[in-house]
């Protein structure tokens, strides 16, 4: 059931590479609720072609960006611009890689020149996706920015490797970033917090079907899934969230303050 929360609203969406993505997912929902979109991703995923097809549902232009490359960024937002006939209201960053879980490298073990690069991509980049949007005025008073995080920030999932670290940066730019955001334009800048979800991204952690299991089984609503995380990134993008800003906003079916559970118990007793 549609709402309408987003109509009249426009914005870009990074980090749709198929139908799993809850970039993708997120676009489909903010289309149904009214809002005009651009879609981005990095030229590489780009040449999958997969994103074509949201696209043609969403009537949205195709924009490449890398986000570690600052004139990539520029001419995404000049041509969303453009796209759009002035200024914007919502960006999601849904965008996340770590190079040495790639490699398969333990955390212990990490090679720095792969963790420059997973932190640029996967945290710095809110930050560059912020600087650009404010060097050009990008985003309307009342704008809202949402990024993907995970409670690895907080708390050790050991086979969460230095995407740990990564979260716990893009929180903090977040809040530091919010903070100018919210005094120069009234822009708000949050992070939700979702639980583990079948994508691309999500199943790249090693011991990923053990992992999302015990997290469905320590939260009392179960995981939430990459529609719920949809749904709660369509309501941060509305109006109806306006005084909501720096924040990191845990969407997973009460799992973060959860001891443990029944459900756990029963397994530790067979
Ligand atoms: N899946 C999970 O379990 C889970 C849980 C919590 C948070 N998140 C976060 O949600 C976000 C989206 O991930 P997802 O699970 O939908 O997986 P996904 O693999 O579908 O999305 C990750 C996206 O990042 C993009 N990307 C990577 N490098 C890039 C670059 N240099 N420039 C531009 N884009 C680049 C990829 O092309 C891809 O579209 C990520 O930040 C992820 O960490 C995921």
């Amino acid at each position: 059931m549609a709402y309408n929360l987003l109509k009249g609203k426009k914005g870009i969406i990074f980090g749709a590479l198929d139908e799993r993505s809850i970039a993708w997912k997120t676009a489909l929902k903010c289309h149904e609720e009214g809002a005009e979109l651009v879609l981005s991703n990095a030229p590489v995923a780009l040449r999958m072609g997969e994103i074509n097809k949201l696209a043609s549902i969403v009537k949205a232009p195709v924009i490449a960006a890398d986000v570690t490359n600052m004139d990539d960024l520029k001419k995404l937002f000049e041509d969303s611009l453009n796209h759009f006939g002035g200024s914007f209201d919502f960006i999601l960053h849904s965008i996340g890689m770590s190079l040495n879980v790639r490699k398969g490298k333990n955390y212990t073990e990490i090679d720095y020149g792969f963790n420059q690069k997973s932190l640029d991509i996967s945290a710095m980049s809110l930050h560059r996706i912020l600087r650009t949007s404010w060097d050009l005025d990008a985003l309307n008073e009342w704008g809202s920015v949402v990024a993907l995080s995970y409670i690895a920030a907080q708390r050790v999932f050991p086979d969460y490797n230095e995407m740990a670290d990564a979260k716990a940066l893009l929180e903090s730019v977040t809040r530091s970033f919010g903070y100018h955001y919210a005094l120069k334009k009234k822009v708000r800048v949050n992070t939700i917090s979702q639980s583990p979800t079948r994508t691309t991204a999500g199943s790249g952690v090693k011991g990923f079907d053990g992992f999302i299991n015990y997290a469905e089984k320590m939260s009392p609503l179960g995981n939430a899934s990459a529609e719920d995380c949809a749904n709660y990134c369509v309501l941060m993008f509305s109006d109806l969230t306006r005084m909501i800003t720096m924040q990191n906003l845990f969407h997973d079916g009460g799992f973060s303050t959860t001891g443990v559970t029944e459900a756990v118990i029963n397994e530790m007793e067979k």
